[in-house]
Formats: C-alpha cells, sequence, structure tokens
C-alpha cells in the first residue's frame, strides 16, 4: 500500500547522514587503495567493511535524531489531530499538522468504539486554541463524553462559558424557546410546522394548523405578550384568556380589524369542540407534550430563551445541544429536528455578515438525523465560513431513500477520517475515495507444475488504499485521505491533551 504521498514526507536528518557517509567512505576508500597499494579486492572489501560501519553509525544517528514535526503545506491556523505512521521501521512517528483552510467538512466513519468521539474532543481542543467556536449536536453520546468536552472547555478558556442543552437533564438544561428564534411570524411559523409536521402528515390538517399558529403568533405580538408553547395552548383551551388577548390587541391594532381578530372572534369561535379536536388534534397533542411538567421550564420558559440561538455564530461562545434518542422517543426526535431545521437559515444570514470568525459545526452519530436537510447546511456551510465534521458508522447512514444520497453526502467532504470499518460496502466506498493509482503486476509462467522462467510485467489499477486495510485499523488509528491535499497517511489520532490520564 502506498502511505506516502502525504506533502510531509521529506529527507531526514538521518538519510542525510547516510547517502553523505556513503560517498565519504567511497572516497576514502578509493583513497586508502591508492595510498597503500592495496589490489581492487582488498578495496572492495575495505569499502564493504567501512560502508556498514558507517551505515550502522548513521542508523544510530536516525535514531537518535528523531524527526521533528515538520510543516504541511497549508495556508492559515494548523491543528494536529495526530501523528502519521510510517511503514518504514526507522522513521519515528510525526506530527501531522493541517492547515485550518485546507479543508471544507470533515467526515469521520468507524465502527463502535473505534475512536470518533475521541477524534471531535481532539479536533475540539484544537480548534480552541485557535480561538475558533464550535456547536456540537450530539443525539446518543454519553454523559461522560460531555464533561470531557466541559474540560477541554475550560482548560482552553475562553471568553463565554460552554453553555449546555441537556434534554436529558431536564431540571438543569438552559432554556429554549422556538417560537422567539425568528422575529418574523412567517418564518416561525415556517419552522415550527416542519417540526411537527412531515412528508407524510395530510396537508389540509397541516394547513389548518400553520393558519392557527400564524394567528395565534400575531395575536400574541400584537398584545405585547410572549409567544410560548403554553400561551398558544391557552388561546386553544380558554376563551377568557383568547378575550383578554383580543382587549390587550386592540390597543396597537386600533379601530382596524386584524385577520387573528376575524379568525378567533368569528371562524374559530363557531367550530364545535369536536371539529375543534379534530382539526386541531395533532398540533395540541404535540403542544402538550412540549408542556409537559417535565418540559414545560424548557420549552416555554418564563423568562427570555437562555439559548439564544440566532446569534450562535456571532457571540464567541461554545455551545453543546444533546438530545439522546431513548429520553423522549419521538419528541426527542423533533427536538433534533427543530435544531438541524434552524441551521440553514442562520447560515444565510451568517453569509451577509463580514469579519466573520471561522465556526465549526459537530454533528456526532450524525446517521441519527440525515436528511436533505443535511445537505443543505454541508452546501450553506462553505460559504458561510462555517466548517462542519459529521460521524458516521457505516454508508448505510447515509442510504435515505433517495439512491444518490450517499454519493451527494460524500461529494460534500474533503477531508475524510476512516477508522476501523467491517462493513463490507463502507471498505470500498473508502477505498474508492483514496482513488487507484498505477501499478505494475509480474506473470511468471508455470508448465507442468514448474516455473518456466519466462515472466510478464503488465501495467494494473490497484486502490491506494485496499479495502480490507480499513478493517486492521486499531483503536484510535485511522487513515486521513484528503485528495485535495494529495494526503493518504495512516495515522494516530492523539486522545485531547486536557483529558489524558498520565500515569
Ligand atoms: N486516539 C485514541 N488513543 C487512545 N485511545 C483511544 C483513542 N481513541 C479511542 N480510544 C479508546 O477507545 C474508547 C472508545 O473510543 P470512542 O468513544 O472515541 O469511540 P467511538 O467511535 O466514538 O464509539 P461509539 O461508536 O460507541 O460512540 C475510548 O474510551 C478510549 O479508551
Ligand atoms: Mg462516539
Amino acid at each position: 500500500m502506498n502511505q506516502n504521498s502525504s506533502p510531509q514526507q521529506q529527507i531526514s536528518i538521518g538519510q542525510a547522514l547516510g547517502i553523505a557517509g556513503l560517498a565519504g567512505t567511497i572516497f576514502i576508500a578509493t583513497k586508502a587503495a591508492e595510498r597503500f597499494h592495496m589490489g581492487i579486492q582488498d578495496a572492495i572489501i575495505a569499502i564493504t567493511i567501512s560502508v556498514g560501519v558507517i551505515g550502522a553509525a548513521s542508523m544510530g544517528a536516525m535514531m537518535i535524531f528523531k524527526r521533528k514535526p515538520k510543516k504541511a503545506k497549508s495556508s492559515g491556523a494548523e491543528i494536529v489531530l495526530a501523528k502519521a505512521i510510517h511503514q518504514e521501521w526507522w522513521k519515528a512517528d510525526q506530527a501531522l499538522p493541517i492547515g485550518m483552510q485546507d479543508f471544507r467538512h470533515i467526515l469521520v466513519t468507524g465502527t463502535t468504539g473505534s475512536g470518533k468521539s475521541t477524534f471531535i474532543r481532539r479536533f475540539i481542543e484544537q480548534i480552541l486554541s485557535k480561538k475558533k467556536n464550535f456547536l456540537y449536536i450530539d443525539f446518543k453520546g454519553e454523559r461522560d463524553d460531555l464533561d470531557q468536552i466541559g474540560k477541554i472547555c475550560k482548560e482552553q478558556g475562553g471568553s463565554d462559558p460552554l453553555q449546555v442543552f441537556d434534554i436529558s437533564n431536564s431540571e438543569k438544561c438552559i432554556t429554549f424557546n422556538p417560537l422567539t428564534v425568528f422575529e418574523s411570524v412567517e418564518e416561525t411559523v415556517g419552522f415550527i410546522s416542519s417540526v411537527f409536521f412531515d412528508e407524510n402528515s395530510n396537508e389540509y390538517y397541516q394547513s389548518e394548523a400553520e393558519r392557527f399558529l400564524r394567528h395565534s403568533i400575531n395575536l400574541l405580538d400584537a398584545a405585547s405578550e410572549t409567544r410560548t408553547f403554553e400561551s398558544i395552548q391557552k388561546i386553544y383551551y380558554e376563551s377568557t384568556a383568547r378575550s383578554s388577548l383580543l382587549k390587550a390587541s386592540k390597543k396597537s391594532a386600533g379601530l382596524i380589524v386584524a385577520d387573528y381578530e376575524t379568525f378567533f372572534t368569528k371562524e374559530f369561535e363557531a367550530l364545535s369542540p369536536r371539529d375543534r379536536s379534530e382539526r386541531y388534534s395533532g398540533l395540541m397533542s404535540i403542544l402538550a407534550a412540549f408542556n409537559s411538567n417535565e418540559l414545560k421550564r424548557i420549552f416555554s420558559p418564563e423568562g427570555e430563551s437562555e439559548l439564544k440561538l440566532a446569534n450562535i455564530f456571532e457571540a464567541k461562545r461554545n455551545l453543546i445541544i444533546r438530545v439522546p434518542g431513548e429520553v423522549f422517543g419521538d419528541l426527542s426526535a423533533r427536538i433534533v429536528k427543530a435544531f438541524i431545521k434552524i441551521i440553514p437559515v442562520l447560515l444565510v444570514k451568517r453569509r451577509e455578515e463580514r469579519n466573520r470568525n471561522e465556526y465549526c459545526l459537530l454533528f456526532d452519530e450524525g446517521c441519527s438525523y440525515m436528511d436533505e436537510t443535511m445537505i443543505e447546511i454541508l452546501k450553506k456551510a462553505g460559504s458561510a465560513n462555517v466548517k462542519m465534521l459529521i460521524t458516521r458508522m457505516c454508508d448505510a447512514d447515509f442510504q435515505a431513500k433517495d439512491p444518490s444520497f450517499l454519493g451527494r453526502m460524500l461529494s460534500s467532504f474533503n477531508l475524510f477520517v476512516c477508522f476501523q470499518t467491517m462493513d463490507p460496502d463502507t471498505r470500498d466506498t473508502l477505498a474508492r475515495i483514496s482513488m487507484t493509482i498505477q501499478d505494475t503486476k509480474a506473470t511468471s509462467r508455470w508448465s507442468q507444475g514448474a516455473d518456466t522462467g519466462e515472466a510478464s510485467v503488465r501495467d494494473v489499477q490497484r486502490f491506494r488504499i485496499h479495502p480490507s486495510d480499513f478493517g486492521t485499523l486499531k483503536t484510535g488509528e485511522c487513515f486521513m485521505i484528503a485528495p485535495t491535499l494529495n494526503l493518504y497517511q495512516k495515522v494516530r489520532v492523539l486522545p485531547p491533551e486536557s483529558t489524558r490520564v498520565t500515569a
């Protein structure tokens, strides 16, 4: 396997000494033959012995002068995530710096326990040291992973503390009001609707729910009341709440009869309780889930939303969103979906801003929320100076309904971090990413069980990294593949300094 195509491969001090030593030996032995009138055989013996002695000495020198980290050909801030593992035994492992400007998005692939989350933590530590910020979305990870990231953030300093939105710890979780992320009513309605409904939902009920939401939000805004899921639920169930909001809204609306007023006083009022519950049952059952005792404090906060998603990219703040699937089942999935749906909108807004500091979006267990929004995010992130890192186990994680989805996802990345992979399809995909190289294959001719001594050599194409090589990697080892950087290197990921256990 060819692993020596990385830009870091140069002649070491040891190798230089070896070459110089060889040249010196030949020169001295020739002079010695002349000077001492030796025969040619004696000269050859002298050269051989000298080469042996000096060769051994230069090997020693190689071991002593361990190669220092060399600079990768890169621009901008450099981060060190791993050490290169060389096939040649005399080459010492060497740090592999990568320029932040040199990659767009990173795809991390690997089986359970292969080292993906450890890699993310190393990545976080390195970007923090370069004064970049991150948003980490975790659908599954252990609480311990979170604590370790907290420790890394603490050690790396920074002006703002790490914010943690951890739904599995609902008593301590910071508050988040999905209705106040966007100022615009239309954006808010569209966003809430996309979280509550999907392509299988009945179009009529979805559009009716959107109308109800639109009128409710307009009514709350006109009455200068905070938009919350709880207040929308009250508008639905309590006629006294509707009347007092309509009264308060009159102050700002004046004599004009607003659409929401007509809707609530005429249309909604005229519906029988049965018709209401039929038309809005889907919307109300989800609102009830968000307003349950456990979640009300988070999603219908009394004060301002503590999680200010609208300006995450601007604030020099790091944020963790942890929504383990097993905690609230389908509701967890909707909450994750909500966060993912917000991101493209925020990215578009970020594009228009100047002086944007590089920002990183990290998705561990990326498989849990793979749909078209992810491709949209990957596309928009690049032009908004946002880098993405997604981890996955295998190709199947990217096999959404659309057969082209896997290919479209893969083409969005230009740095592939490939840990141990057992799945044959995924190994083939990764080998293809490493591309083929020209090689020669010698075939000898056999006749009646004996080698005839005749041989033919022909050109063949083979994968630079063979599919089976992805199965032999140890924990923490991976191939870093970046065709645009001509990087095809086996490496050992460095655990983060902050959490390294010292013996
Ligand atoms: N680079 C590394 N150096 C040393 N040990 C490592 C390294 N990476 C991982 N490990 C060890 O392997 C264990 C599992 O690693 P990690 O949690 O990063 O795997 P994972 O791929 O995220 O697994 P999962 O799919 O279960 O989330 C770690 O707890 C650590 O002990
Ligand atoms: Mg993990």
